[in-house]
């Protein structure tokens, strides 16, 4: 079977694991790599035994490169999506697909009526526990969806630069989740209510008008209820946890440890080993699944089961709970 040729944009924390993972895929092949730093560039190129290309035109006008992945920062989203639309190349590009709304509606209006398959990295939808609870609901095993709850909680505060560029923490952070929480409620919500504070970092309020610590409460159409809380340190780990309750029971996709051995001494009981550091550990599979599901999708020339709109609809639910911390009110979607 020809493996699908794919061209790495971006070599910084998650442009080098997606490399590595296209590199080491069984359905595909590590083209090139590029990155505005050179030196970024070449050392992952070396580690992986291909070449790094110094412009990003060599890229697009090269025949030889089925795809494209996007790992670049999240303001070089839509224009290198449309240079691969434009250069009929199927793209898998990380999330958020940018950080103003505005220019996500206004690249879809240029995108309208392309097919050329533009998948986003919401790689939780890929993870096998999550994709497991999905099955189950799909099968019927809780009856009826009534409630969604998600917890997902980072493990430390990132740098004060990496948060002067983050976009905010519902944009940048829950993103994640609202994508999930429309994955698992089948659903779009329909109304949004938001808190958020700045409990750990004050200076996240008082600088940046941010926050580190939020609370979301969300409804669909037909009354399903979808809680989500984030926050940007959690001193046991990585907190990562999905909890579907229906008619008939409920389902729980759980934190991940290395391993499931339990200690017990005089000093303590029930010991285990803490939960996978962060999301490199603790999504592997899931970013290995993002990378078959989008080789599918080059091969089989489908649409992928996560696009551009639903980048979009996330990002327009992360605005929607800004303007409900703003009003202290739910909000509906516009
Ligand atoms: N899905 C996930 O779990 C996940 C996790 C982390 C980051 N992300 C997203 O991935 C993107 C990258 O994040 P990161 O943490 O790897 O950032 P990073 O800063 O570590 O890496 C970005 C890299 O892009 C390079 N770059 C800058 N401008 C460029 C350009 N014009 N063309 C090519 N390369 C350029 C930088 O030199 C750097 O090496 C962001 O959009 C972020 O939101 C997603």
């Amino acid at each position: 079977m020809k493996k699908i040729n794919i061209a790495v944009l971006g070599c910084g924390r998650i442009g080098q694991m997606h490399a590595k993972n296209v590199a080491l895929h069984e359905m595909t092949s590590l083209a090139c790599v590029y990155d505005i730093n050179e030196d970024f560039a070449n050392k992952v190129a070396t580690d992986l035994g291909v070449h790094a290309v110094t412009k990003d035109s060599e890229i697009f006008s090269n025949a030889e490169i089925d795809a494209v992945l996007v790992a670049s920062p999240t303001d070089t989203h839509i224009e290198f999506i449309e240079k691969s639309v434009a250069a009929n190349k199927p793209v898998l590009c990380e999330k958020p697909i940018d950080l103003d709304i505005n220019k996500v509606n206004e690249s879809a209006e240029r995108l309208k009526g392309n097919n050329v398959p533009i998948q986003l990295g919401f790689n939780r939808r890929f993870d096998p526990g999550h994709q497991e609870a999905k099955k189950s609901l799909l099968n019927g095993e809780i009856g009826d969806l009534y409630q969604c709850i998600i917890t997902s909680r980072d493990p430390g505060m990132p740098s004060w630069e990496y948060l002067q560029a983050s976009g905010g923490q519902f944009r940048d952070m829950t993103i994640h989740d609202f994508d999930l929480a429309r994955f698992m409620l089948g659903e779009e919500p329909v109304k949004v209510f938001a808190i958020a504070n700045a409990l750990i970092e004050p200076k996240l309020k008082s600088d940046l008008n941010d926050s580190d610590t939020l609370m979301i409460i969300m409804e669909t159409a037909s009354g399903k209820q979808c809680h989500i809380n984030n926050s940007r340190s959690a001193t046991y780990g990585y907190d990562q946890r999905v909890e579907l309750f229906g008619s008939k029971g409920m389902i729980v996709s759980d934190n991940r440890k290395p391993h499931e051995v339990r200690k017990f001494a005089k000093e303590f009981v029930n010991r285990q080993e803490p939960y996978l550091n962060f999301f490199i550990e603790r999504y592997q599979e899931a970013y290995m699944n993002e990378i078959t599901a989008f080789a599918e999708v080059v091969l089989n020339k489908s649409q992928p089961i996560v696009n551009f709109e639903d980048g979009r609809k996330a990002l327009v639910l992360a605005e929607t709970a800004y303007k409900s911390v703003k009003s202290g009110r739910m909000e509906k979607i516009d």
